[in-house]
């Protein structure tokens, strides 16, 4: 009892004592939920995050000016500086030294998908989820360097039953289920615009996934980080689980990073037009950062240099690296570098009588952390561009640009390249799916030795284009 005058009293001083409204209302399961619910929350914390966050808000805009860049030799770098970044990436792969994270919490809400977006079927015509496409990959990269790479699954209490359900089924895709760990981020509360707690039911907060940058702090939390070093692993591969031509572990993106001594690192690409919704890294005053699509000024987004190109053409793919000795030093300060963004939602709640309303505007904030926050904290980076056909294709919305559509077509562009530069001449209108687990890119079709597509029918399906299945 004394344990409940405290808490009372605690959220009452804070002006969120109406959380308690309908207590005497609740049976005593229900008590028990919300009392559990709420210590879990801490407070104070949570009342100085949010003041910093209207104090960083009100604050006058940063000062931007372009990153420096490692160039892809397509766009003028230096083709032998890559081919020796690649070397050192290989050998950190060869060595065990780096693993794989993928942020898989968020609830797919734009893409209009009922279950956690991993499990989204995008191969062209296998129809393999994302979480699928990349496990081939990860096979694929054991094989190649003779050693296994950790895979740490980042999940929120809404995807995660789902989630591991769906792994257990497929029997974690060929990989060792000793290589997979599965870990949860935390939840942050809602507030009103008023800045009060909103209460989803009579007896509990309404919570949402703490963003992406919850990811660092779970690591920590969680003893993925203890689990990493213990098994050496040095370096973490970080990625959405919204991106199937994501390249897992890139040799030459860990080379530049380990040559730069870094301890966060961006990949980037050309924005395909100054409006697209991606961020934008650039040195934000006087460290490396990426400022979201929503918070860069106009001024910056259409800023054309001399030659009429793009001064901040960075985007960020949110493909990041990171040394594990980082992560922990940033988690342990994650209210220092981690700060809150709130954005207007529709966020279900209760009126006065306890009564669920499903609001038709935005009636409140949501709290995340954004994993590119935790840039400014690095003493050393590297930023490395790619081109956005090799790489990049996330699916984000239902129809449209960054929807299944494209990223099944832009999957199989990619493979119809690798095969067109072994010199395997592939028909128009076909569509065309490798097994990764087997072929992973143009390399492995070389060093297949194969001269025309019938040689390769094990590996590699091709039907036409308007054939059965997923268009
Ligand atoms: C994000 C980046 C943007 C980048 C773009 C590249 C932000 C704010 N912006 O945009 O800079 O250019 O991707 O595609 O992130 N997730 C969680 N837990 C959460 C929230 C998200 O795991 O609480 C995961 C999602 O599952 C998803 C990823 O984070 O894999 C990105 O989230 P999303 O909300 O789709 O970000 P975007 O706005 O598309």
């Amino acid at each position: 009892m004394l344990h409940l005058q405290n808490l009372r009293a605690r959220f009452k001083e804070l002006d969120q004592g109406h959380v308690f409204r309908f207590w005497d209302l609740l049976g005593e399961v229900e008590q028990e939920a919300l009392l559990s619910q709420l210590k879990r929350i801490d407070l104070p914390a949570l009342m100085t995050a949010l003041a910093a966050m209207r104090a960083r808000e009100a604050s006058a805009p940063a000062r931007l000016s372009p990153a420096p860049i490692e160039r892809m030799p397509l766009a003028g770098g230096n083709s032998s500086r890559w081919q020796a970044a690649r070397q050192r990436g290989e050998q950190l792969l060869s060595e065990g030294r780096v693993a794989v994270v993928v942020v898989a919490g968020g609830q797919a809400t734009r893409l209009g998908y009922p279950g956690p977006k991993g499990l989204f079927p995008i191969g062209p015509i296998s129809e393999r989820s994302l979480f699928e496409l990349q496990a081939q990959k990860l096979r694929r990269l054991a094989a190649r360097y003779g050693r296994p790479l950790p895979w740490y699954v980042m999940t929120s209490p809404s995807t995660d039953a789902p989630t591991r359900a769906f792994f257990k089924q497929r029997n974690g895709f060929g990989l060792d289920a000793a290589d997979i760990f599965f870990f949860e981020q935390a939840m942050l509360p809602s507030f009103d615009f008023e800045g009060r707690l909103m209460l989803a039911t009579p007896g509990s907060l309404s919570e949402s996934p703490d963003g992406h940058g919850g990811c660092l702090t779970a690591l920590l939390a969680s003893g993925a980080l203890d689990d990493m070093e213990a098994r050496g692993v040095t370096t973490l591969f970080y990625y959405q689980v919204d991106n199937p031509l994501v390249r897992m572990a890139d040799p030459a993106y860990l080379g530049f990073h380990a040559e730069a001594s870094a301890e966060m690192s961006c990949k980037v690409v050309r924005k395909a037009e100054p409006a697209e919704k991606l961020g934008t890294v650039a040195r934000i005053d006087d460290s490396l950062g990426v400022v979201e699509y929503t918070e860069l000024d106009d001024a910056d987004r259409f800023e054309t240099d001399g030659d009429g190109e793009l001064v901040y053409w960075a985007g960020s793919t949110a493909i990041h690296l990171f040394e594990t000795a980082f992560i922990r030093r940033v988690a342990a300060e994650a209210d220092r570098w981690l700060p809150f963004h709130a954005s207007a939602k529709k966020i279900p709640t209760i009126d006065d009588e306890g009564r669920p309303v499903t609001p038709e505007a935005p009636n409140g904030h949501k709290l995340e952390r954004f994993v590119f926050d935790a840039l400014p904290a690095a003493e050393r980076t590297a930023v490395v561009e790619t081109a956005r056909a090799v790489e990049f294709s996330p699916v984000k919305n239902a129809h449209g640009s960054d929807s299944p559509q494209t990223a099944r077509r832009d999957l199989v562009t990619s493979f119809r390249t690798w095969l067109e530069e072994s010199g395997i001449p592939v028909p128009p209108d076909v569509r065309i799916e490798f097994d990764q687990s087997r072929v992973d890119g143009p390399d492995d079709v070389r060093a297949l030795g194969i001269r025309d597509l019938s040689d390769a029918a094990d590996w590699i399906r091709i039907e036409p284009e308007n054939s059965g299945a997923t268009p």
